[in-house]
């Protein structure tokens, strides 16, 4: 090797690993591609990178339902490509073909009290609005859902990821493997892993249409990257707005108009403010028609390039993701087998 090649080998060993996952329960909407796609894509080549479809996760809270989940483990992989993220420096792999995630949740779950997982907030919220839609907590709430915290940190370890790049509402999810990780170092005496950071992307959260917090499948209120643009202007010309005249920008007072005019600013990547400038005395149906062209051009370029990739090129990329983690995998679980003494 050159000493140039040498070089470039050198740091490319010294990558740091970033991870992060996504829950095959639906489509990519434009709040992921805001607030997770496009910084996924600029951090792709300063990291070695992985995108994992969290299948088994996703089966926590719909394990009645797996073929929804099959289908969308397919689904979000085809919208991550879409968007740009190149295989070459992305290593996609589907979380139950990595059988050592598993184990190490096992291992990991001797770690982590009862009381831990139930104060977590992110589980707290969730089991709060199962606990409304099902009932009594206790008849609801099962051993493996409360368990996807141990799990995902598992996720995170498996390939020693230092770099965890989630939205505000999984900061709970990365500080309880930060846990995790050092009470495994102090009880079994090593340091095997990174302590791993989460890394908030700068991109503003969406409301969904309806004027509810969160843009969501379940609450059907989402523009996805594969809706066609007719369903796009549908969605926008019947979102919610208020009952005045003119687009403003004032989250607290006027949360529905100000969110469009957030999305027109994404767009653009301008503040808000500016946009409403630039959009001058305009009123609610004119704004409405315009950002749902505006917003069809700009998906234009990822809607060609998802409907251009074929099931068997998805299922290829996943496939060399699945054998390059393995690898990586069976190196972390001989390491922690190892520190636990059961390497026989
Ligand atoms: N819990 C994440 C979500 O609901 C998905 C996820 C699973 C994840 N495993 C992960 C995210 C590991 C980051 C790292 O969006």
């Amino acid at each position: 090797m050159a000493d140039f090649e040498i070089f470039v080998y050198y740091i490319s060993m010294n990558k740091k690993v970033l991870l992060t996952g996504d829950r095959p329960t639906g489509p990519l909407h434009i709040g992921h591609l805001f607030g997770s796609l496009l910084s996924r894509k600029e951090l792709e080549s300063e990291y070695e990178s992985y995108v994992m479809v969290a299948d088994i996760q996703a089966l926590t809270d719909n394990f009645e339902h797996p073929d929804k989940i099959r289908e969308n483990v397919y689904e979000i992989t085809a919208d991550n490509l879409a968007i740009g993220l190149n295989p070459e420096k992305t290593t996609f792999f589907i979380q139950s073909q990595i059988p050592h995630i598993a184990e190490l949740t096992v291992f990991y779950s001797n770690l982590v009290t009862i009381n831990t997982l139930k104060r977590n907030p992110t589980v707290k919220a969730e089991v709060a609005q199962k606990t409304e839609l099902f009932g009594k907590e206790g008849e609801s709430l099962t051993y493996g859902f409360l368990g996807y915290p141990v799990s995902q940190a598992a996720d995170i370890t498996i390939v020693r990821a230092s770099i965890v790049p989630v939205g505000e509402e999984q900061l709970p999810m990365i500080e309880q493997t930060r846990e995790i990780v050092e009470k495994f170092h102090r009880v079994y005496k090593c340091a095997i892993f990174p302590i791993p950071q989460g890394k908030l992307s700068k991109g503003s959260r969406i409301m969904g249409l309806d004027g509810n917090a969160k843009m969501s499948k379940s609450l059907n209120n989402a523009i996805y990257l594969k809706d066609s643009p007719e369903e796009t202007i549908v969605k926008i010309k019947t979102a919610k707005t208020d009952s005045e005249s003119t687009v403003g920008f004032d989250p607290k007072k006027r949360p529905e108009i100000s969110n469009l005019v957030l999305i027109f600013s994404l767009i653009y990547n301008i503040d808000p403010k500016e946009a409403v400038k630039e959009l001058g005395k305009i009123n609610y149906s004119a704004f409405k028609l315009k950002l749902a062209e505006d917003l069809n051009n700009y998906l234009a370029p990822i809607r060609e390039k998802r409907k251009d990739l074929k099931p068997e090129y998805i299922r290829e990329v996943l496939e060399s993701g699945r054998k390059k983690v393995l690898i990586k995998a069976e190196e972390t679980m001989s390491l922690v087998r190892k520190a636990m003494k059961i390497d026989y």
